[in-house]
């Protein structure tokens, strides 16, 4: 073992950061072979804008390899022609205890993608549940500890949180997000271990924020700036946090409560509206 003494490589932990613990992931992706921006379906999409397939790819294969480096189980689902937002494949479902909850997507363009993502669940072992309810997977469910934050305003119906509450038995928490280019919960909301999360309160009205606040007084408050290139969007095991490269003032905040920030450039898949997380749902067995 070596110790790197090195001021400028070592991170910048205050000695008050409690030490945090990597938790191996299992994960679920799709390669981006067909994305593109043919429709808009969120404020960051504009079909006018080129977008450059092979370029996702690569930027994508850095994501894909990063999680291998850090250990974690990496699953893939084929991706369709003529679904390009498939790559966000945090959005196909919402998965614990072995359980996958399908989405069903609010704008037809997405919707085939529903079946597609539980094909796959059911294929590989997974108690695929069907749902009722219009909901966009673990774009608008996150779990932290044993409580499901749930977003609603522009995706989810808030139904559905009725529907994952039922299904799984754990307290659902129902979030508003009232501002367009924030439209699922996975961008305005990051979670870091089972304890704690980043969030970007405008992104909230009123009576979440106070529910936000109480629970989580001790969460990383990002800027507007950092939010802004969808720096929320990542992904942790409880001590490394992939995080998107450019959101500079979150990787400050989260290397001095003891993380580690390790940034990738996905802005590619930025002109679809989506970054780390999207690319990445989680598989609980
Ligand atoms: N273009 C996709 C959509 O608007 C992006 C999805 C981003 N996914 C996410 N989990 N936030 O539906």
């Amino acid at each position: 073992m070596t110790i790197d003494l090195d001021p400028t490589t070592t991170p910048a932990t205050s000695a008050l950061a409690p030490v945090r613990t990597a938790v191996k992931r299992t994960v679920l992706m799709c390669k981006p072979d067909y994305f593109t921006v043919v429709y808009r379906i969120n404020p960051w999409m504009d079909p006018a804008i080129p977008t450059d397939t092979s370029l996702a790819v690569a930027q994508w294969q850095t994501l894909y390899d990063t999680y291998v480096g850090l250990g974690f189980d990496v699953h893939l689902i084929d991706p369709i022609d003529g679904l390009p937002d498939m790559v966000y494949a945090a959005n196909g479902g919402f998965v614990i205890d072995n359980i996958a909850y399908g989405a069903a997507f609010t704008y037809p363009e997405r919707q085939p993608e529903g079946p597609a993502y539980m094909d796959w669940f059911r294929a590989n072992g997974f108690d695929v549940r069907v749902p009722v309810e219009i909901n966009e997977g673990e774009g608008d469910f996150l779990l932290v500890g044993d409580v499901i934050l749930a977003g609603t305003g522009f995706r989810s119906a808030s139904n559905s949180h009725e529907e994952v509450s039922a299904i799984y038995g754990r307290p659902v928490i129902t979030l508003n997000l009232v501002n367009p280019s924030f439209y699922h919960l996975d961008t305005a909301i990051a979670v870091l271990d089972d304890t704690n999360i980043a969030y970007l309160p405008s992104a909230f009205d009123e009576p979440s924020l106070a529910v936000l606040r109480e629970r989580y007084p001790d969460a990383i408050i990002v800027t507007e700036e950092d939010a802004a290139i969808l720096g929320l969007n990542s992904y942790s095991d409880g001590y490394n946090v992939v995080i998107a490269a450019r959101a500079k003032d979150f990787e400050r905040q989260l290397r001095e409560r003891g993380y580690n920030p390790i940034g990738v450039d996905l802005s590619e898949l930025l002109l679809g509206g989506g970054g780390v997380k999207c690319c990445t749902l989680e598989l609980r067995r």
